[in-house]
């Protein structure tokens, strides 16, 4: 099972000597899938489509994926997997001048979005150990209330990010690897079950409608484009790096292109499948209000509300929900300490473990701030948003008109479709993606810009 692996450390020289690999094409899938899929899907994605409003948000989602995710995802791990090295190193390597420094903004986005991302997660814990020990609190509003504010974040925050430590500290084969092999299969299975039970509710129709019929006049509107443009990049971890690093510990022998698809089509699959369990539960409900109030919290505070009034199969199911979003997140978080691992690795010459907990305390420290302040959580998000768009249009300029034959490193162990479309994909990337991405950035600047004016001028 890993030994072509070995075969390929002696082939690539010297710098690739000691570099780990993924044991099996699945466990590499496997872990790229648990990067994508996260809180992203089932927490920011419902949340995003309520604000965005609603089916003409999917539609765009569906098709930035495919047209930009993919793409995108491609041009990631073709120039991760031909340096075999993290973003700073790769960005030095195969471009030179200020390059690396899109790496360094990579590395950058990724401490910046675990910083709140495991606050998040802290709060998706205790829901879950809560709702086994004592079922959802009646009043969800007032319990969110408690999750975010006080000592208890801090803490859920502390123990998440050890969890994450300790797994990026074992490595990428055995700690990685295994981790996402076991869990991703379960959160699969959870996230389907809850959207067959969703769909027995009575009073479901009048969310699937919202989620699935789209306003034509709305699919037009750029600024839904733009929202669904950056939702799209950090659900499929594209724009930091995450991408590139998974693919730097990759074979030779692996088809890119089939890969990429695969795992933009699971991450959309995972999406997409939250929105048919939350939208109809909501609904049923009638609680449709607290969604659309979109903050963070609408999700944490609308669906325990519904958990609660179906009484104990609402409890059961609350919990599964629970354990799947910490699923997600504990594979993702795992993806994001990985990035800046890795960089901390190649660039000081460290081992892993050192490195790894390096990075993760920093992170854990800069996580206090989020863990305290809800306004905080909302700024790094928009901020990091902004960040991760900024670096996908200089990944997509990079691959595009910097990178040497790119198409070369592309269609490397692809064969059929997937290798025939790559040199039209390439056209696209070089012409019709940077105005595009262009736009998000643009966009998503601006929208960090308000949040963040907003907050510090009390508004928030
Ligand atoms: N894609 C992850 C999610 O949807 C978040 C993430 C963003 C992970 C960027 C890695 C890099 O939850």
């Amino acid at each position: 099972m890993t030994d072509p692996i070995d075969v390929e450390v002696q082939k690539h020289g010297e710098d690739s000597i000691q570099r780990e690999l993924f044991g099996t094409r699945l466990g590499f899938i496997l872990a790229a899938v648990g990067s994508a899929v996260g809180l992203g899907n089932m927490w920011r994605f419902p949340y995003r489509v309520a604000e965005g409003g609603g089916a003409a948000f999917v539609t765009l989602y569906i098709i930035l994926t495919l047209c930009l995710g993919i793409p995108l995802m491609l041009c990631e791990f073709s120039v991760g997997r031909r340096t075999r090295l993290s973003p700073i190193g790769a960005m030095r390597r195969e471009g030179g001048g200020a390059w690396p420094l899109v790496g360094f903004l990579g590395v950058l986005t990724g401490l910046l979005i675990l910083s709140y991302y495991s606050v998040i997660a802290g709060w998706v814990v205790r829901y879950g150990i809560e709702g086994i020990l004592h079922g959802f609190a009646a009043d969800p509003g007032a319990y969110f209330e408690q999750v975010t504010t006080g000592v208890a974040p801090i803490v859920y925050h502390i123990a998440f990010m050890v969890l994450t430590i300790t797994i990026v500290s074992v490595g990428v084969e055995k700690g990685i690897e295994k981790a996402s092999l076991i869990l991703m299969p379960v959160l699969f299975t959870i996230v389907i079950g809850l959207a067959v039970w969703a769909a027995t509710l009575v009073g479901s129709g009048e969310g699937y409608s919202f989620y699935l019929a789209p306003s034509f006049e709305e699919l037009l509107n750029p600024t839904t484009l733009a929202e669904a443009g950056g939702q799209a990049f950090f659900s499929l971890s594209l724009g930091m790096g995450a991408m590139l690093t998974f693919a730097s510990y990759l074979s030779r022998h692996e088809n890119l292109n089939r890969e990429a698809t695969t795992i933009a089509f699971s991450d959309f699959g995972v999406a997409f499948t939250a929105g048919l369990v939350v939208f109809p539960v909501i609904a049923a409900l009638g609680l449709q209000s607290q969604v659309s109030a979109s903050t963070v919290g609408a999700l944490f505070i609308a669906l325990p509300g519904a958990f609660v009034e179906m009484g104990t199969m609402g409890r059961v199911v609350g919990i599964a929900f629970f354990f799947a979003l910490t699923v997600g997140a504990v594979t993702s978080a795992v993806s994001l300490l990985e990035v800046v691992t890795a960089s901390m690795i190649d660039e000081f010459k460290i081992t892993r473990r050192p490195a790894a907990i390096g990075a993760g305390t920093l992170i854990l420290l800069v996580g206090l701030l989020p863990a305290t302040s809800l306004d905080a959580l909302g700024v790094i998000d928009s901020i990091t948003e902004w960040f991760l768009a900024v670096g996908a249009l200089c990944m997509t300029i990079f691959v595009g008109w910097r990178m040497k034959d790119p198409v070369a490193e592309m269609v490397d162990g692809a064969s059929g479709f997937f290798a025939a479309v790559v040199p039209t994909m390439m056209l696209f990337v070089k012409f019709v993606m940077p105005p595009i991405i262009a736009f998000v950035v643009f966009w998503s600047g601006r929208n960090a810009f308000n949040t963040l004016v907003t907050t510090l001028t009390g508004g928030g």
